[in-house]
């Protein structure tokens, strides 16, 4: 998809997609509790339906309206067998979370995703699992999927994570929903914990104290009325755009601004960007806001320590942005960023380098010397939603023509995005 641009201004109002961890999250548990879970708001996109796919193959019925779905949940041992391979696409949530539930089950199963998550780590839910007491086999013996799980009854752990990931620790709080006794899971660094407040939500006991959560097992799960906030990490591209391109103004509605997800605003405020946060309220645990951001001129910053996990997904567009600051910018603490769709460190290393930034790969982040000018080029997506929305934004600054290979990727996430950036276009 090509994409030029005479440097215009960005202005409107906009809704964005639901949140796509917390879609995920609310078809998974609404299938593991007893009666129906409404969903408003829901992420239709290729990830979240994967994850409906998965548990429609274990016999929940799962019904899509215009706006809202309904999950009949079948209780936390109502699940059946799938008559053949889940298929969890190019989703890392569906496929580490998914395998903490079926490690609890009466039945075995196998599941698989596209390429590039044949490709991902799995070791790192296997390892805990394994400690639980699971059964689970990575079939061709390289610690990715196609995994096969053994379903079987789990033993309580308490597990010192290595890594800052709300999908391991999600997996092992799953788990612990099958085990003899309490499983908590301690973290280098608080990730997402969507997890906790909406088990919570829906009935479990699940307690969380500094960078520790603990779930008790065997809860009776009641289903719920589930409100997706707005994804920020969708909000980011336009949060970047409106920053970068001058004269811009736009107001972002009902953006989920949960602590452990909202370091893109801590940062932008560090570069010297504005943005207003409005009408903030909460439901089902999670803080919303409207978001109001003004073009503004920016500095560079340092990304680190504990602030990675809560901007993890944002550090492509983080990095387009920094590019266009004044001064520079160093994220470290990042190597996470290797294993995610693609290898997004390297991605976006190469990619802005060959469209004029001043940027440099370290072994856990980057550095980023802005304020160069951006100039159009063919960028490879990589299949990585997040590498497509990058450039995108990118390209509003560069001259000549940015051209993005496999840009409809985005469906993964964001379906309508193009169209949505383009209708704040003036
Ligand atoms: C997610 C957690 C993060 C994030 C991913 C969604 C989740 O991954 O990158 O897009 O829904 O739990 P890690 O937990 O592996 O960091």
């Amino acid at each position: 998809m090509k994409f030029t641009h005479t440097t215009r201004s960005l202005k409107g109002e906009l809704t964005v997609p639901g949140d796509k961890s917390i879609s995920h999250r609310a078809v998974m548990f609404g299938s593991l509790a007893e009666g129906t879970t409404e969903i408003t708001h829901f992420l239709r996109g290729a990830d979240c339906l994967s994850t409906i796919d998965c548990f429609r193959k274990m016999g929940v019925e799962i019904q899509e309206f215009q706006d809202r779905i309904l999950v009949h949940g079948k209780g936390l041992h109502g699940l059946h067998a799938p008559a053949s391979i889940l298929d969890c696409g190019n989703s890392g949530t569906t496929t580490r979370l998914i395998s903490g539930i079926l490690a609890g089950q009466a039945f075995s199963s196998e599941l698989t995703g596209d390429a590039s998550i044949q490709k991902r780590p799995m070791g790192r839910i296997i390892t805990p699992l394994l400690q639980m007491g699971a059964s689970v086999e990575s079939l061709r013996g390289n610690g990715c999927v196609p995994l096969r799980i053994q379903g079987r009854s789990l033993k309580g752990i308490h597990y010192q994570s290595p890594v800052a990931s709300a999908q391991v620790k999600s997996c092992v709080l799953l788990a612990g929903l099958y085990s003899d006794g309490v499983t908590s899971v301690t973290e280098p660094a608080l990730s997402r914990n969507h997890t906790e407040l909406m088990l919570s939500y829906f009935g479990a006991r699940v307690t969380a104290e500094g960078t520790t959560a603990s779930i008790a097992p065997d809860p009776v799960l009641c289903g719920a009325s589930v409100k997706v906030p707005g994804d920020i990490s969708s909000a980011a591209y336009f949060l970047a755009a409106a920053l970068m391109v001058p004269g811009s103004e736009v107001l972002l509605r009902n953006v989920g601004i949960n602590p452990t997800r909202d370091g893109i605003l801590r940062v932008i405020r560090s570069m010297g960007g504005q943005v207003d946060i409005l009408n903030e309220t909460t439901a089902g645990g999670e803080p919303t806001a409207d978001l109001l951001v003004h073009s503004s001129s920016l500095h560079g910053t340092v990304i680190e320590g504990s602030l990675i996990p809560t901007l993890i997904d944002e550090i492509p567009v983080l990095a387009v942005l920094a590019a266009a600051a004044e001064g520079t910018t160093v994220i470290r603490n990042a190597e996470e960023l290797k294993v995610k769709e693609s290898n997004r460190l390297d991605l976006m290393v190469d990619s802005l380098s060959r469209m004029g930034a001043d940027i440099e790969g370290t072994v856990d982040g980057m550095i980023i010397r802005g304020g160069r000018p951006l100039h159009g080029t063919v960028i490879d997506s990589h299949l990585d939603h997040r590498i497509a929305m990058s450039f995108a934004v990118a390209s509003l600054t560069a001259d000549g023509e940015t051209d993005i290979t496999n840009a409809e990727c985005v469906n993964i996430s964001y379906p309508a995005f193009y169209e949505d950036l383009a209708g704040l276009m003036l």
